[in-house]
């Protein structure tokens, strides 16, 4: 399948979007992204002042979500979309969190930070969008503390064969009208099912987050298997 955008320039779709992909996440997860966002906070290392890495943040939901956990202290969500963190930016204003929550442009193949700094790191849906996923993931390792923990959400197809025929009707037949329709964007919508069709999930991507030196690595399937969250922890 030929993507209509290289991975290494989705963030320029998402720039694109920004000022209407909150509705649009709305609209095509039927309001399921905030309990996707609730199974990735409940994940989380059980201590206290943690200072979290959201990436692909976005316009910042998972950061706030985060931020609302009384363990953590502060978040970082960097975002290689301009426009997504501008949106994000203007949410943590209203919201008065600006000092609370850090957002930069960044890509997460390629990290500024030192090793070892982040008692936790997210990525909610950005991993499927990077060209190398595995620098992503050490990178995630690198900058984790000793002990910290990767968290990794992304969409996935379900292994019963039922479920994975209508979801894969919803993919290529209904997401692409609805997201076309919302966004104005002629082909956002048909990169994000192509996406999700290609992207290893389950035990391959587990198997990725072991390579990448992850210990305890491990995957929980959410909605009928539609998205999966992962998790792991640095040695
Ligand atoms: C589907 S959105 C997810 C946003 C947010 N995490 C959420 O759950 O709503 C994917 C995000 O990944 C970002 N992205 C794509 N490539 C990236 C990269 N290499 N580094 C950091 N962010 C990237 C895009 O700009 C976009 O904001």
């Amino acid at each position: 399948m030929t993507l209509p955008y290289a991975k290494s320039d989705s963030y320029k779709i998402f720039n694109s979007i920004a000022g209407r992909y909150d509705l649009i996440n709305t609209v095509l997860s039927l309001g399921l992204h905030r309990i996707w966002r609730k199974e990735l906070r409940l994940k989380l290392p059980a201590h206290n002042e943690q200072i979290v890495l959201d990436l692909a943040t976005g316009t910042a939901d998972v950061a706030i979500e985060l931020i609302r956990d009384p363990r953590i202290t502060k978040v970082v969500g960097v975002d290689m979309s301009e426009g997504m963190i501008a949106i994000g930016q203007s949410k943590l204003r209203k919201l008065q969190l600006t000092n609370r929550i850090q957002l930069q442009v960044g890509d997460a193949q390629k990290l500024t930070y030192t090793s070892d700094q982040f008692d936790a790191a997210t990525m909610s849906f950005g991993i499927r969008n990077v060209p190398d996923v595995d620098a992503c993931l050490r990178e995630i390792y690198r900058v984790l503390k000793p002990g910290g923990r990767g968290l990794v959400l992304e969409f996935a197809l379900p292994k019963s064969s039922v479920m994975r025929a209508l979801h894969l009707f919803y993919l290529r037949k209904i997401l692409p009208i609805v997201g076309r329709i919302l966004s104005g964007h002629g082909t956002a919508y048909t990169y994000l099912n192509q996406t999700i069709e290609e992207f290893p999930y389950g035990e391959n991507f587990v198997a990725l987050m072991r390579n990448a030196g992850f210990k305890n690595a491990n995957h929980r399937v959410l909605t009928f298997g539609i998205v999966n969250l992962y998790w792991g922890d640095k040695a």
